[in-house]
Parts: C-alpha cells; sequence; structure tokens
C-alpha cells in the first residue's frame, strides 16, 4: 500500500481560504445525525463542523448533532436528509450508494489503496463529480469527508488469515450491492443487515463478523463481542457529512459559502484525526484482549475481487471507462 502525503491537505487548504464568511441575521438551529458514536470519526467531523459553524455565524446557526443511530439507521438518514425532515447526517458512503449508483466507484474492492487514494478520489476534479452525482441523483450535497480507513474483518469464530478461512463465516455487511458481492466472490456469507442492528448481532453470534475501520470497530465497543481482527484493505471507509440538497439551496449565497468553508476545514480536521488515531484504536482493541492479524494472501483476494466484483458493477457505475478513468487518476 502506497504512505499517505499532504499533497491532498493542501488543495483542501487553498480552496478554503478562497471563500468569504458571512455575518448578520436571525438563529436557526439544525438537526445532524451519525451512525456512530460521538468519540469515532465521524464525531470529529460533525464537532468540528459543528464549532465552525456556530462561531462563524456569531450564533445565528446552531448545529445539535444526534450520535449513534440516534435518528435512525444511514440509509434513513439520507432519505430524511434529501426530504428535509433532518437538515444533515454522517454516513457511510456505501449507505448512499444505493440512492446514487455511479457513485458506486467509490466501493469497488480494492479501488482506494491508501490514504492518498482516498484524499485524491475526494477533492479536486472527482471530488466535484461526486458532489455533483449524489445532488442529482440523491439529493443530498457533499459538505466534508471523514476519511475513516480500511474496513478490517472482525469476528468472534476463528482467526482470519488467508482466504479459505472465510468458508463458512458469516460476515454483516451494509445494504449495498457491491460488498455483498465481493464477501460473496471472497468465499465468505454476508448478511445484509442494517447498522444499528449489528452489534445485538454479533453479540447473539447471529453472524460471526463484519468490517469496519479500527476507529469505528473502538467506538462501537465492538471488543466486547468479537475475538480476532484481520488486517483486510478490501474497502477504505469514506464517510461524508451529507446536507439536504434543498436545505442548502435554501440558504444566502453567504451562508451556503461560510457552510462549505466549515465542511471543508472539518474534513482537513478529520484528516489529521484519521491518520493519527486509527493505529492507537487497533492497539484499544488489543489491550482489550482481540487477537490482531496479517491476511497472508492478499493478492489473491484483490484479484478475485477485481476479476469478478468490478465487471458486474461496470453498468451500475456509469460503465467501464468511468471506472478506468477514475484508476488512471489515481496514478495506477
Ligand atoms: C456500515 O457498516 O453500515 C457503516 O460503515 C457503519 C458506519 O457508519 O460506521
Amino acid at each position: 500500500m502506497k504512505c499517505f502525503s499532504i499533497k491532498g491537505l493542501l488543495a483542501i487548504l487553498i480552496i478554503a481560504f478562497a471563500l468569504p464568511f458571512s455575518s448578520t441575521a436571525a438563529e436557526r438551529a439544525l438537526k445532524i445525525g451519525l451512525g456512530d458514536p460521538i468519540d469515532s470519526d465521524q464525531g470529529v467531523l460533525a464537532l468540528r463542523f459543528k464549532s465552525i459553524v456556530e462561531k462563524t455565524s456569531n450564533g445565528r446557526y446552531k448545529v445539535d448533532i444526534f450520535p449513534a443511530g440516534q435518528l435512525g439507521d444511514e440509509q434513513k438518514m439520507v432519505k430524511d436528509s434529501r426530504r428535509g425532515s433532518i437538515d444533515g447526517a454522517v454516513v457511510a458512503v456505501n449507505n448512499i450508494t444505493p440512492f446514487a449508483k455511479s457513485v458506486g466507484v467509490l466501493t469497488l474492492p480494492y479501488l482506494i489503496q491508501s490514504f492518498d487514494d482516498a484524499v485524491t478520489i475526494t477533492t479536486g476534479e472527482l471530488g466535484a463529480k461526486w458532489r455533483d452525482i449524489l445532488i442529482k441523483q440523491a439529493g443530498v450535497r457533499v459538505m466534508g469527508w471523514s476519511y475513516s480507513n480500511f474496513r478490517v474483518l472482525t469476528n468472534s469464530k476463528k482467526p482470519v488469515t488467508k482466504l479459505s478461512d472465510l468458508k463458512g463465516l458469516k460476515i454483516r455487511v451494509p445494504k449495498n450491492a457491491i460488498m455483498i458481492e465481493t464477501w460473496k466472490a471472497l468465499g465468505a456469507e454476508p448478511i445484509p443487515m442494517a447498522w444499528p442492528e449489528t452489534f445485538t448481532a454479533l453479540q447473539q453470534r447471529v453472524v460471526d463478523g463484519q468490517d469496519n475501520p479500527h476507529i469505528t470497530n473502538y467506538t462501537m465497543k465492538f471488543y466486547e463481542v468479537q475475538t480476532y481482527t484481520s488486517e483486510v484493505h478490501y474497502l477504505f471507509s469514506l464517510q461524508p457529512l451529507i446536507f439536504g440538497e434543498k436545505f442548502f439551496r435554501s440558504l444566502s449565497p453567504e451562508d451556503q459559502a461560510m457552510f462549505t468553508r466549515a465542511g471543508i476545514e472539518a474534513q482537513q480536521a478529520n484528516l489529521l484525526f484519521s491518520v493519527t488515531e486509527s493505529n492507537k484504536a487497533k492497539q484499544n482493541m488489543i489491550n482489550k484482549g482481540v487477537k490482531a492479524m496479517d491476511i497472508v494472501d492478499e493478492d489473491k483476494w484483490s484479484q478475485i475481487a477485481m476479476d469478478k466484483v468490478w465487471p458486474k458493477f461496470y453498468k451500475d457505475v456509469g460503465g467501464k471507462q468511468a471506472v478506468d478513468d477514475v484508476v488512471k487518476a489515481l496514478g495506477r
């Protein structure tokens, strides 16, 4: 895997400082839901956004955050943001793609191979492309991205260090067709399930395991119900802060610019947090008794994923050329 560089951060900063601030007028409270707990990387993104908005608007806006699925599961929060019954949410991109199939590119297994790739794919021209598609197809606008790192595999049944260990393993997956097909192709038994049901399903052994980044796994307290964590790199988790586009359009140009800038700065804070806290979260899992292991034959996993899963979804995501263009933009 490639190393993380600061080029994306610089790009973010350049855009951020080109945008104006606003002042004036009456107060409004925003309702923002999170799928994860407040101490997660989703929480870092939302809290930084809140503090910037409340300070910059001189109290005209208040941002109320409802963490840990209090406003419902992530796919519901996408729908509610679109229809305006909440103002926004931080959710995993895999829970938005059912409403905007072209953005499925971001959940193709082994496409994003590093933090550097994750920044490249979410900023500049590509970042603008996903933003525009999500507005058009899902009715939501990305205000900033959470870079949550790779979704590692946890389970309570057996050590997983190689492909053949996946046989017969029941893995909870989000209701995302690409992820379901990926785990099937790798030989596991994927069970689609909404995120808020996951902890109980692991606890009651309805499923053996699940995949999410270390920070998510630790803040969700999965160490209480999981025994093993395996360092898989099939999917880099991106979790955007979205606003309902209707709500965004209802704002004055000055306030749109203020929120846009707040999102970019929150994204930058989140990136620094995830880069530094991921390994700590993994160590915290180990300290709680979870056994950590590497995968010895991950080249086989990536080969299967790219050969068997990608072609099945070319049509959904806008054609093979659309995927090739992203791969090229990532320098491969
Ligand atoms: C999921 O697995 O559904 C999400 O990635 C959970 C999350 O938001 O962390």
